[in-house]
């Protein structure tokens, strides 16, 4: 025993005095990023526990919510097609496909009654992002990753909102649950986004129609600034008057790829030319003066959810410099510079490489799924040039199996279009909420039996 704690002490000693990181990145070898990528990884997929015997594909234990597994998902398909490595494919897949529901929406009955229009949003730009990245398909008999995110989009843009605030989409999507007053941005953001890589994939203008709706609403309220600058979110119980007046990195990374998408599919027009500049410009805002990505909470203190969002925003620029050439170089010099601080801090945990939440200084000692995710994304993302770029069926290169009826038939959604509210929406409501309470109980039945 004696001999081993001295070993181990005397490693510890010796590794600190060569002062070498835990995990090496050479930015010029595609073999070391993958080797850094593959490492982080690993300490990533521990956390997941949904492919255990008797625990439930595509859900993260607690204290993770169901969005964040959705998101890890949409990390985990980029790692694929960053890497080539395949290792995780079957878990990804089966994790996909497990939370879609039974309407091929990302509705699960599970989830439903404390499901936020982000939360399946995020489920929904994972499986964009398969369809995008020819991620290995689906077996016969299971809706296309096309069709997927299709679904998606068909159940959220009936809840568009015209009651106040001359439309929007709101935060929940159940008038019960808390923030069902509140309309933000990263839900608008997230139809924003899909709705624009759906231009681009199937060329379908109905898509971009929505794109541009979203966009404007987002203008005409305010939440987005003539600067560009995008701030958390309004209530409608004042007209949208008073914003929350948060900024956080997802929120300008996923409008700047939304954004890159609009460029893209109109050929580069002017217009969405001018819109991406000034988007990566207020993106550049979260970027420190050494040119790491930092988010605005961590001058304080970040919740669980929050610590995930820079892996979203080093995704979708390494996404933009690939639709939006023209911010290549701008984005890659910054995704170049936060790669090697993060990775620096991968030093902590079982392993000894596991990831901190802070990347100017060595591992603050903050260790988790968000972490992880986030500084894979930001190693990952700088493969960007060694893949082919996205596929699309315009083009016909994009193959994914897709139904421009998906999610239309379902019941969740029927129950949930807005406008105004009819004596059968009354009962529809009335009825879920009967069911959402028998849920509670059974809930606090079987805790009570444990
Ligand atoms: C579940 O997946 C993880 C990550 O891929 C893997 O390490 C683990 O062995 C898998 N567990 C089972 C029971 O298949
Ligand atoms: C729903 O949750 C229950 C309880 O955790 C689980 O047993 C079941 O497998 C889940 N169903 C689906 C379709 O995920
Ligand atoms: C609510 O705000 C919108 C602008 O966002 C405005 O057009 C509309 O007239 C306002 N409605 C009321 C009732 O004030
Ligand atoms: C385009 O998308 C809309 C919205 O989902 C759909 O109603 C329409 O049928 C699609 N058009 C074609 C040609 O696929
Ligand atoms: C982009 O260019 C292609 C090929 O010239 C054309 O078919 C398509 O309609 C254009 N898209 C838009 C949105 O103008
Ligand atoms: C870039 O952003 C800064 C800070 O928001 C702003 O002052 C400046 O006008 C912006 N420049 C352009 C070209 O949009
Ligand atoms: C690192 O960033 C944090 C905010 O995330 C800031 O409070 C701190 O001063 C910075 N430290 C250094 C060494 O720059
Ligand atoms: C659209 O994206 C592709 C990569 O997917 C790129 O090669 C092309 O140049 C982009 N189009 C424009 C107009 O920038």
């Amino acid at each position: 025993m004696r001999v081993r704690a001295q070993l181990v002490w005397s490693l510890c000693v010796l590794a600190g005095q060569g002062a070498e990181a835990a995990i090496t990145l050479d930015l010029t070898s595609k073999d070391s990023i993958k080797a850094a990528a593959s490492t982080i990884a690993f300490d990533l997929m521990s956390y997941y526990t949904g492919n255990n015997t008797g625990d439930v594909p595509g859900n993260l234990p607690d204290p993770y919510f169901w969005w964040e597994a959705g998101a890890m998902f949409g990390t985990m398909i980029n790692y694929w097609y960053y890497t080539g490595d395949s290792t995780y494919n079957a878990v990804t897949t089966q994790a996909l496909l497990h939370q879609a529901g039974d309407d091929g929406d990302y509705m699960p009955l599970n989830q439903t009654k404390t499901e936020g229009n982000d939360d399946q949003g995020f489920w929904g730009m994972a499986a964009m992002t398969a369809a995008e990245t020819k991620f290995p398909d689906p077996p016969a008999g299971k809706p296309g990753w096309l069709a997927l995110a299709q679904g998606v989009f068909n159940t959220q843009t009936p809840r568009w909102d015209e009651t106040t605030c001359n439309g929007g989409f709101r935060w929940q999507i159940f008038t019960f649950n808390n923030g069902f007053n509140y309309k933000n941005s990263i839900s608008n953001g997230c139809v924003f986004n899909l709705a624009a890589r759906l231009a681009l994939y199937t060329g379908n203008a109905t898509y971009a129609d929505w794109a541009l709706k979203t966009w404007d609403w987002m203008n005409g309220v305010g939440l987005m600034s003539p600067q560009y600058k995008i701030v958390d979110g309004t209530h409608n119980t004042d007209n949208c008057t008073q914003k929350d007046p948060n900024t956080w990195t997802y929120n300008a990374g996923i409008f700047l790829l939304g954004g890159a998408a609009m460029y893209n599919y109109t050929n580069g027009s002017a217009l969405w030319q001018e819109r991406v500049t000034g988007l990566l410009n207020a993106s550049l805002l979260f970027f420190d003066d050494a040119g790491i990505m930092f988010e605005p909470c961590e001058f304080g203190k970040c919740n669980i959810d929050q610590r995930s969002f820079k892996a979203y925003f080093a995704r979708w620029l390494a996404a933009t410099a690939g639709l939006a050439p023209f911010t290549h170089d701008v984005i890659m010099a910054k995704l170049r510079t936060t790669a090697k601080a993060a990775v620096g801090t991968c030093t902590a945990g079982k392993r000894g490489t596991e990831c901190g939440l802070r990347w100017n200084m060595t591992n603050d000692g903050s260790l988790g799924v968000g972490e992880q995710m986030a500084v894979l994304e930001a190693v990952q993302s700088n493969l960007v040039d060694e893949v082919p770029g996205w596929v699309s069926a315009v083009k016909g290169t994009g193959t994914s199996r897709g139904d421009v009826n998906a999610g239309t038939g379902s019941t969740a959604s029927s129950r949930l279009t807005t406008g105004p509210v009819t004596t059968a929406d009354r009962a529809g409501a009335g009825i879920l909420t009967a069911l959402v309470l028998l849920g509670v109980l059974g809930g606090s039945i079987t805790m009570i039996l444990e």
